[in-house]
């Protein structure tokens, strides 16, 4: 059987329990022992040597970025270019050839630094925006392993994409894979108008195409949690001090709950203005409610990050300012990360799950909350229509993210529906959460993968 090599900007960082993104929580749940997890450490040093060790059988393999590196190719062109283009955010992007230049040369390293433990038969699975030319780098270095690339964020359509001054250089390096992956069909679809309009590429009818003399296949495959186990570990979190403390707290009240990273496309001031209407709107919830919102910090060296951080403290004090008693908090807000089982215990005990991304490639906190939920008597999830899991989890309250009073009015109707249709909709979103599992995800994926070698060895056998 082919060993699994999975690229990726950021490995996690061992003992560090507290929550990550989605990406570290869907390849958690997908990689298996034997297989080579390859990236960065997510420290900063002079020394950039390899360094290996082995985790329940994966072996990683990490390597420190110079402060040069983590300037210019994370918090440069990574984050403050690539990813709020892929968000739609086009005017928070900021395009700096020096910067775009750093990303290059970070990518060919990632490139040349894995190449020499590459084994023939490996399948390589590179994943998000940070790595796109890596592909290619690898087809350059005469690599002809399978390829795999997978977007965890969406992706636009060729008006936004390609407004990006290397966009066409990003596309020709993702390119160099032989299957690339997409949370949903419009993400499939902005990436393929974008290979049509900037490569000039001929896409068939099963959403293939041929560049630089070779197969590119799509597929549409989003990621996706194990809903048995993460239901275990809510059940066991909700009867640990942490959820305990916070039930006691609430004395009663209903739990509104999100947690998100503190991101712009996380929809965050939107929502606490949501909530601030819902409040004068139907004084019937006063003191009955309580939100809390956990956010962890992220990428603060990023100017938007800080400007947001800022906002929000702004915002949560004047809200709680307004409506807030003497002995009633209605935001409770927690600028620290939390560990993903304490998340679990906070999700169990939600009467409802507020997931309102602006965009998001999944939004995997969707299927957490509604795997968490204990199904005799669900909470409510009201999720943003622009988060990919919104093409499938259907029994969701979908509200447009952008749109303050359309929330408020969902966290009303969260609040006071019936017992009845709580468990009808729950049912529905628990089927869909359960049929759509990590571990399917990666089967998906790399069964494409696979089947791109039957394809080489029937071509040659003929
Ligand atoms: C998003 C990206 C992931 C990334 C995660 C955390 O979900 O799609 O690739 O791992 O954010 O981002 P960070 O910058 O903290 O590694």
């Amino acid at each position: 059987m082919s060993r699994l090599v999975v690229l990726s900007n950021r490995l996690p960082q061992a003992g560090r329990t507290a929550q990550a993104g989605g990406l570290a929580v869907a390849l958690a749940d997908a990689l298996r022992p034997g297989s080579l997890w390859f990236g960065w450490s997510g420290r900063i040093s002079t020394d950039t040597s390899l360094q290996s060790h082995d985790e329940r059988g994966v072996t990683h393999v990490t390597f420190n970025l110079s402060e040069a590196a983590y300037r210019g190719y994370y918090t440069g062109f990574s984050n403050n270019t690539l990813y709020p283009l892929l968000l739609f955010r086009l005017g928070l992007m900021r395009f700096r050839a020096d910067e775009f230049m750093c990303y290059e040369a970070v990518n060919n390293e990632f490139a040349s630094g894995v190449l020499p433990l590459l084994r023939d038969d490996d399948l390589i699975w590179i994943h998000d925006y940070h790595l796109m030319l890596v592909p290619a780098a690898l087809r350059a270095a005469g690599k002809r392993q399978r390829i795999g690339f997978f977007f965890h964020t969406p992706f636009p359509p060729p008006e936004i994409f390609g407004v990006m001054p290397r966009a066409r250089t990003l596309l020709n390096g993702v390119c160099g894979a032989d299957v690339i992956g997409f949370q949903t069909a419009s993400d499939r679809d902005g990436f393929l108008a974008s290979a049509t309009s900037m490569l000039g590429v001929r896409v068939d009818r099963e959403n293939r195409f041929f560049y630089a003399g070779r197969e590119v296949r799509t597929l549409v495959c989003p990621v996706g949690i194990d809903a048995d186990d993460f239901a275990r570990t809510a059940r066991d979190a909700s009867r640990r001090l942490p959820t305990e403390r916070l039930r006691q707290s609430l004395h009663g009240a209903a739990l509104l709950f999100g947690a998100d990273r503190l991101d712009h496309a996380k929809g965050l001031p939107q929502r606490v203005d949501a909530y601030d209407l819902l409040l004068s709107r139907y004084p019937e919830h006063r003191r009955a409610v309580c939100f809390l919102q956990v956010a962890a910090p992220s990428r603060e060296e990023v100017a938007e990050y800080r400007r947001l951080r800022r906002e929000l403290d702004e915002r949560v004090g004047d809200l709680n300012g307004r409506h807030g008693e003497a002995d009633w908090i209605p935001l409770r807000y927690i600028t620290r990360a939390t560990p993903r089982t304490t998340i679990a215990g906070f999700y169990r005990l939600a009467r409802v799950g507020v997931i309102t991304p602006l965009r998001d490639g999944f939004g995997l906190g969707a299927a957490e909350f509604v795997a968490a939920q204990d199904p005799g008597d669900p909470g409510v999830l009201v999720l943003s229509r622009f988060a990919g899991a919104a093409a499938t989890l259907d029994g969701a309250i979908l509200v447009n993210p952008f749109d303050s009073e359309a929330i408020a009015e969902a966290l009303h109707v969260a609040l006071t529906m019936p017992a009845d249709e709580r468990l009808a909709r729950h049912e529905r979103l628990l089927d869909r959460v359960r049929a759509q599992s990590a571990a399917d995800h990666a089967r998906r994926f790399l069964d494409a993968l696979a089947g791109v070698g039957a394809q080489v060895e029937e071509l040659s056998s003929v």
